[in-house]
């Protein structure tokens, strides 16, 4: 009887190992917004660009299965936070506020919110944003730093596309949006120009769950022999042509 019970135990013991540990194949599910040109946008029927490809590199370091999901840029840090996703990469800043609700890794890049405007426009510097129309993603930090413009109006847009068009067709003065997506849309649209002078200077990093301190400590490992070897950097470089 006795033996019955022990291996009976032995048993149950394997099976909750099976369910907490991860076996080769386990997911890594990554929230992001793949609308964020050069860090993440759709390519056929795939998700490409510089978080995307970090992401792969560090899964495949940590052995496990990239998985993305696509979604709306303010449900990425609630992803992480209720464990529908592991991780967020999402061109994301860090902030104190974010670190309320969800752990940061080290930054991979560093980064920068830049306002675009129409060529000629008599918005010259974030000063003369005063009392001016801007557009912003809802939920960035972009959407946050507009919020203490005097008197402007902040449109809130679902993709910084929207927000771009809206520009374009003269509906709006101003966007505020991070550098690289900027130089993106400012390149494809020949009417449009970014500010010179940097609006602020930010981070990103990959956003986990607080309780999942395990995959953070082992996320920073795998950047820090990313970032080590060079491979970050040939990531970044491929993607974002030096001036
Ligand atoms: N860096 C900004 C932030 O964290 C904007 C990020 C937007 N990312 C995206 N994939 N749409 O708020």
């Amino acid at each position: 009887m006795k033996k019955i019970i022990s291996v009976f135990l032995a048993g149950i013991a394997l099976v909750s190992l099976c369910a907490c540990s991860g076996s080769g194949s386990k997911k890594l599910v990554m929230a992001t917004n793949a609308a964020f040109p050069p860090y993440e946008m759709v390519e056929g029927n795939k998700i490409i660009g510089i978080d995307a490809e970090i992401a792969q590199l560090i899964a495949d370091d940590i052995g496990r299965e990239l998985v993305i999901e696509d979604m709306a840029f303010d449900s990425v840090i609630a992803a992480v936070q209720t464990g529908k996703a592991d991780i967020a990469m999402a061109g994301l800043t860090i902030t104190e506020d974010r670190k309320q609700n969800i752990d940061f890794s080290d930054p991979y890049t560093e980064a920068a919110q830049v306002i675009v405007v129409k060529t000629g426009s008599e918005v010259a510097s974030p000063d003369d944003l005063e009392g001016k129309i801007i557009g912003v993603q809802i939920g960035t930090t972009g959407d946050i730093y507009a919020a203490d413009i005097a008197n402007a109006t902040i449109e809130r847009y679902s993709k910084y596309f929207e927000a771009i068009n809206a520009l374009e067709q003269g509906k709006i003065d101003a966007v505020i949006v991070d550098r690289e997506p900027a130089k993106v849309f400012a390149d494809v649209n020949e009417d449009l120009s970014i500010i010179d002078e940097e609006f602020t200077v930010e981070e990103y990093a990959i956003g986990v769950g607080k309780e999942n301190k395990e995959l953070l400590d082992q996320i920073n490992a795998s950047l820090k022999k990313l970032k080590d070897s060079g491979k970050v950097d040939e990531i970044i470089n491929k993607y974002i042509k030096a001036e």
